[in-house]
């Protein structure tokens, strides 16, 4: 961990944290990549597993998961593997440089592991994620890199990459044809992007801009239609867009569990009508699209 990356993580008060995560003694573990990733040890003390379990509870909110690690289940909010399966398929990794965007805890870089790639580099800048990303990285020892850093960064970043996903970021943006710039300038060339963000059902070049928030969140900003989306990527330099999947997020998808302390998504939907949100705007859809620069 860089010196700077130590700074911001003591600033948000995670050092205690980050301090009981490398405390935790070294365990000889067997890590199953299956719809949750499965850390499996043996003989494990009374002791050892009470600070797993607290140190896990105390990581709160899990976003992204499931994992398992000995007895202890880590139900996270979203059960992330619906929307691996769903890029799995088009994913062109081995011996390629691969960045995530937005990567969160890891869930997907570690999912990623067993297909080979030469390199796996994730951009967050949540103190709190990244914590939990060494916790897991703790028994899986993986040479993923994690970097404390945004979207915004990439452009001085002073490396580029064979294959980028950026899941679940566009629409945080507040300049969505930068961010798409930024990300098609940090690919080598014949690279590709995996790009997944909620979109509008529409056939027309329209975007919704929520004044105030989408189901609930302040932070969404633009939800293009797929023509619009396909504008700001031409736009931004990509010479192709293909349209992976359409897919409507639902409650097994995003829910609330004990690993999270706030509302999930039933609490975001018009609770007379399951197609809007708590707005009266078309309830959650999301894109997936493959966008490649010769
Ligand atoms: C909705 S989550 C998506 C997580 C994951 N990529 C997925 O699709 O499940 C958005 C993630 O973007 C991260 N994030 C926030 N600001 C960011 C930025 N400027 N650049 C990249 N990621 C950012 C958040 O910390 C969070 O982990």
């Amino acid at each position: 961990m860089t010196k700077q990356q130590l700074q911001k993580l003591q600033a948000k008060n995670i050092a205690p944290l980050l301090k009981r995560i490398s405390s935790l003694p070294k365990i000889d573990a067997k890590i199953f990549f299956e719809d949750s990733i499965k850390i499996l040890y043996s003989h494990p003390t009374s002791q050892i597993e009470d600070e797993i379990y607290t140190l896990a509870k105390d990581l709160k909110p899990w976003r992204k998961g499931p994992f398992h690690i000995g007895n202890l289940h880590i139900d996270s909010e979203w059960q992330s593997f619906k929307k691996f399966d769903l890029i799995a398929p088009h994913l062109n990794i081995q011996d390629k440089d691969v960045a995530d965007i937005g990567c969160n805890n890891g869930y997907y870089m570690f999912k990623m592991l067993p297909l080979s790639p030469k390199s796996i580099t994730g951009f967050d800048p949540s103190a709190l994620f990244k914590c939990q990303f060494d916790f897991i990285n703790h028994f899986i020892q993986s040479k993923i890199r994690y970097e404390l850093l945004g979207v915004e960064d990439l452009a001085n970043y002073g490396a580029t990459f064979d294959v980028i996903l950026c899941m679940g970021v566009l629409y945080h943006r507040t300049d969505p044809i930068t961010t798409l710039k930024h990300l098609s300038k940090s690919l080598n060339k014949e690279g590709e992007v995996i790009l997944d963000t909620l979109i509008l059902d529409s056939q027309e070049e329209i975007v919704l801009c929520p004044p105030k928030s989408y189901a609930k969140m302040s932070n969404a900003y633009f939800i293009p239609s797929i023509h619009a989306l396909r504008g700001w990527c031409e736009r931004a330099g990509f010479d192709s867009f293909e349209c992976l999947a359409t897919i409507p997020t639902d409650t097994q998808e995003q829910r609330k569990t004990d690993w999270i302390d706030s509302l999930s998504l039933e609490d975001f939907l018009d609770p007379l009508d399951s197609c809007k949100t708590i707005e009266g705007y078309p309830a959650p859809i999301r894109g997936y699209f493959k966008l490649k620069r010769r």
